[in-house]
């Protein structure tokens, strides 16, 4: 028998097919560019196109929109847990457990079947900002805010969250970065949900693993490390010297380097002139400066270009969200691509069991208790 193929992390690997996304030639959804997607497509156009493969016509997205509207509310006994979680309590944890407590008033709990995942699919999108909104205002002491019917997506989870309107450029900023966040094939949290399903489990659990997953400061985790990292460096001309301490000290810097991006990312390069203008327009072009020198930095001495998160931690920052608020919003998107992936991984499904290099003792014999 042949050995079989190790490589540590499953790096270059290819663990299954799908037809969701790819990175070939840049990234695209569907074969759609996210650069053309992020220019003319709403979040909600993008989520159609991810979850039933093509884009919506107008009646189409009339009906999504519609759908979301009439999903987007928690049941009371989910606010009565968002409520009572204790206060230090994770905002991600919180949304992991957000996900696994919805299966329990979901109508299609126990069907496994496409459209019935589908449904189920399109109900957490619209439930997990809601949820997200919710926990935070209880926090704070604060009622949630309802949804508002007449607003996109992105525009209700500001809403939500201020309970008060946001700026145009606050929802055109939000709905690019729910649009660059939407789905990356075979990433760390996304096969997970497809582990967990290939077992036949259903949504939910996919769902709730993939949050665990995501929070994790090498995926998902990293945007809001960014923002701790910006907060430390405190201003541009400290920049270069507290970049080079923490390469020197081999330290990582969060929001740099990327398993499958090696010449850069296309999401992070979109999402930098959004991240400037919206700098400009809320009077913060010293966090930009300081971003420009550790980029500068990190880029010429490590040759590692910037991921996704490195902008959209300060996109988020420069709508005053708190830096706890990242991550969940970064589930609040990627719920359409990890729906997707489920939905994909149980139409043609195999048990995803690989095998492992073993490298613990030799066979040895057995030693009773008493002489161990
Ligand atoms: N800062 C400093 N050095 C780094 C970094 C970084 N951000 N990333 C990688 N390196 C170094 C690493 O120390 C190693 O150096 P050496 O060969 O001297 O030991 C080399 O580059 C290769 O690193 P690796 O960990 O083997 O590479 P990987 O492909 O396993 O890592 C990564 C990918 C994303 C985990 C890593 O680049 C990293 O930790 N980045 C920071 C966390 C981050 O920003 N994550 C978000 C990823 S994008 C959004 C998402 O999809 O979640």
């Amino acid at each position: 028998m042949t050995e079989p193929v190790y490589s540590p992390g499953l790096e270059g690997i290819v663990a299954g097919e799908t037809a969701i996304s790819t990175i070939a030639g840049g990234l695209s959804y569907r074969g759609y560019s996210i650069e053309d997607l992020a220019r003319h497509a709403s979040f909600e156009e993008v989520a159609y196109l991810i979850l039933h493969g093509e884009l919506p016509t107008a009646g189409e997205l009339a009906s999504l929109r519609e759908r979301l509207g009439q999903s987007a509310k928690l049941p009371g006994e989910v606010i009565d847990v968002l409520r009572a979680v204790p206060h230090t309590t994770p905002m991600m944890d919180v949304m992991r457990s957000a996900a696994s407590l919805l299966a329990h008033w979901d109508p299609d709990v126990s069907d496994n079947s496409h459209d019935a995942n589908l449904r189920k699919a399109e109900r957490l999108l619209a439930q997990l900002p809601v949820a997200l909104a919710a926990r935070h205002r209880l926090r704070k002491g604060k009622k949630p805010v309802a949804p508002d019917p007449k607003r996109s997506l992105a525009d209700n989870l500001l809403w939500m969250l201020e309970g008060k309107a946001p700026s145009a450029s606050f929802v055109k900023a939000m709905d690019v970065s729910l649009i660059l966040y939407a789905e990356h094939e075979f990433n760390a949290s996304t096969f997970t949900a497809r582990v967990v399903c290939s077992t036949l489990s259903d949504m939910h659990s996919s769902i709730s693993a993939a949050i665990g997953a995501l929070k994790g400061p090498l995926h998902g985790g990293a945007n809001e490390r960014v923002m701790e990292v910006l907060e430390e460096v405190g201003s541009p001309k400290r920049a270069e010297t507290w970049v080079r301490d923490a390469l020197a000290r081999k330290q990582r810097i969060m929001g740099f380097g990327h398993r499958v991006y090696k010449d850069g990312d296309p999401r992070a390069r979109y999402l930098k002139s959004l991240c400037q203008d919206l700098a400009q327009e809320v009077g913060n072009t010293a966090l930009e400066q300081t971003a420009e020198v550790i980029e500068r930095v990190v880029t010429t001495e490590k040759k590692l270009p910037p991921n996704l998160d490195w902008p959209s931690a300060r996109l988020y920052h420069y709508m005053g969200l708190p830096v706890d608020l990242y991550t969940p919003l970064f589930v609040v998107s990627r719920v359409t691509g990890w729906s997707a992936h489920v939905i994909e991984q149980l139409d043609n499904n195999r048990l995803i069991r690989p095998r492992a290099r073993y490298t613990g003792p030799a066979p040895r014999a057995w030693v009773p208790v008493e002489r161990r």
